[in-house]
Formats: C-alpha cells, structure tokens, sequence
C-alpha cells in the first residue's frame, strides 16, 4: 500500500555473536524486506544490561516508532521499559522478560513450561532414577529462572530423579569447558547433564567425551536451531538425547509490532510453540527445516535481486531525467 505510513523500529538485542540470535536477526530482516514503510534499526548491548538501557535511550532519542526489546537481564531493564510504556512508546518484548506486564506486547516462548517439559523427559529417559546436574544460563536471564524452575518443578514428581548439582555456564560452551571437568570429578555417578542451552550441551558432550564418559552420560539442551550443530543436527547426530525447541520469534516479533503501528488488533502475550525434539521425531524435523532454510534462502536472494533492480530502475530514471530536461 503506498499510502501507508513509514515506520522504524529500533531493536535493542542483548547480546550477540551466537547462532540462535543470528538466526533471529535474520528472521527479523527477512519480514522487515516484505514492507518497504518499514525500516529496522537495532542495537546490540553485549550482554551489558547498562549498555542495553543506554542503548534504547539511543533509540528513543533517534525517533523510533517502536521498540523489540530483547532483556539482556531481568531486573536491570525492567524500569526503563516502564518507563517507555508510561510514556505511550510501544514496547515488544522478545525471548527474554522483564519483571512486570507494563509492556505492550510478549513474543517468545513459555520457559516454566520449558523447563517442565525437560523434566517430564529426563524422568522417562531415565526411567524415574538418577542424578542429575544442571547448567544454567546467565544468572539474571528470565530464561534462566523459568527453565530451572519448571525442571525444579517437575522432578518434584520423581523421587528417583535428584538433582546432585548445578553451575552457570552463562550460556556459552566456553564457561563449560572450564568448569565442568571439576564437577565431574566431584560426581563421578552423573547420569545426565540438563543444559539451559545446545551450545551448553554440546560443551559438556566434549568434557564428557575427553573422560571417557559420553555414552554414560545423557544430554539435554534447549534451542531446537535448524543448521548444522544447531540442535536438530545435534540429536539426529546422536551427540545430544533431546532439545526442548525455543523458537526465536524474530518474524512474529516485527508482524506484531506492524499491528500495533498500524493499530489493527493484537494480542499482548504471543506464546510460541515449543516441543521436545528427541530421537523418535527428529528426523522428520530435520528434513522439514532443511526445506524451511532454503526457502529462506531463496527470499533472501529474491529480495537482494528486487534490490538491484529497483536501484537499476532508479539510475534509468536519472539519466532519462537528465537526457530530456538538460
Ligand atoms: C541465545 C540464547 C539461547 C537461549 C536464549 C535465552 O543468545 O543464549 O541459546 O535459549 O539466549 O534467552
């Protein structure tokens, strides 16, 4: 519709660098290139919630329309997204949360739920008996709470199911590879690491892997990434036993945010589906979002082809112009 309004959308990223948020990044842009009134700005904070608030004061300042706010922690960010909210800038939350509803919008998906689902799971894998350690992510992370919570939660069930120990690993296989090798020696009768991430899980498959341990030990992670060593390609390898899928949401993050500019209907909380990604479904799955990446990646050529024409079509224009009037 060329009489529609123009619109930028400033996203506040908490941090950067990884597939998932790349994947999301991508997700975003791609939606984004279906409206040409759209136009979306983003800042990445680096995991560095100051950074983060000073960053969306950046935004703001700059005259976005909108702000998808992705909170890098909980606590920290809370305020200034009030503070949006009061002032009647709208406000779409993505992934993670802040700790009250003044907020216009949630895109992302439930993790208590996540978290009770990983539970449910390692009950049955391990037919309601053993130990079990536990690899947060970041301590702060919304995520990080609702996972452990829900698992928590859940394993209340199971008598035979204990919780022996858990660490931060802050998200990246890098903290694991350095923390875990201790905790194996601490707990030499593990029998299943539940990590709040894949990339987690893939770290401590490759602790377990040096000792020795890898087929006694059984992992679980969270994300459910199409691509290679995302966590599809991870349980279809045999590498991981399951992940609980944790759909990015960067396309329904930005569909909802061009309702509410458009002030067409929307609803405020947008759960996303989830479900446990485990030997018996994923290989259907894989052949799923193989297709699904491709396709991806044509409307991403597509759109880069639409680009260079129209900038074809715009310095045809110029030189007409300067042919006939000059
Ligand atoms: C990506 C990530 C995911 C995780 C999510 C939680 O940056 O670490 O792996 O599921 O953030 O917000």
């Amino acid at each position: 519709n060329p009489e529609e309004n123009e619109y930028i959308i400033g996203f506040s990223q908490c941090t950067a660098g990884d597939t998932w948020r790349k994947s999301m990044q991508e997700g975003m842009e791609r939606e984004v290139s279906f409206y040409p009134n759209l136009t979306l700005i983003h800042r990445n904070a680096h995991e560095n919630s100051k950074l983060q608030i000073q960053q969306i004061r950046e935004l703001v300042n700059a005259g976005v329309n909108l702000l998808i706010i992705s909170p890098n922690e909980a606590i920290p960010i809370t305020p200034i997204v009030e503070e949006l909210y009061n002032k009647g800038i709208p406000v779409v939350i993505l992934d993670r949360q802040t700790t009250s509803k003044k907020y216009t919008a949630y895109v992302g998906s439930n993790n208590l739920e996540i978290g009770r689902a990983a539970g449910h799971y390692i009950n049955t894998l391990l037919k309601g008996n053993g130990k079990v350690l536990e690899i947060l992510g970041t301590s702060g992370a919304s995520p990080t709470r609702d996972r452990h919570a829900g698992f928590v939660e859940s394993i209340a069930q199971s008598p035979g199911i204990q919780l022996i120990d858990k660490f931060h690993g802050d998200w990246e296989q890098e903290y694991v590879l350095k923390q875990l090798p201790a905790m194996l020696a601490k707990h030499p009768d593990i029998d299943l690491i539940y990590a709040h991430n894949d990339r987690m899980a893939l770290g401590a498959y490759k602790v377990c892997k040096q000792a020795g341990l890898e087929q006694k030990i059984k992992f679980i992670g969270v994300d459910g990434l199409a691509g290679p060593n995302g966590g599809i390609d991870l349980v279809e390898k045999g590498i991981i036993n399951a992940t609980m899928l944790y759909p990015t949401g960067g396309e329904e993050a930005i569909r909802t945010a061009l309702r509410i500019l458009r002030k067409q209907p929307f609803s405020k909380e947008n759960i996303l589906e989830t479900m446990v990604i485990n030997p018996a479904n994923v290989h259907s799955l894989k052949v799923q979002s193989d297709k699904i990446l491709s396709q991806q990646q044509d409307i991403t050529r597509q759109q880069i082809r639409l680009q260079e024409q129209s900038n074809l079509y715009h310095n045809q224009r110029i030189v007409l112009y300067i042919l006939v009037f000059l």
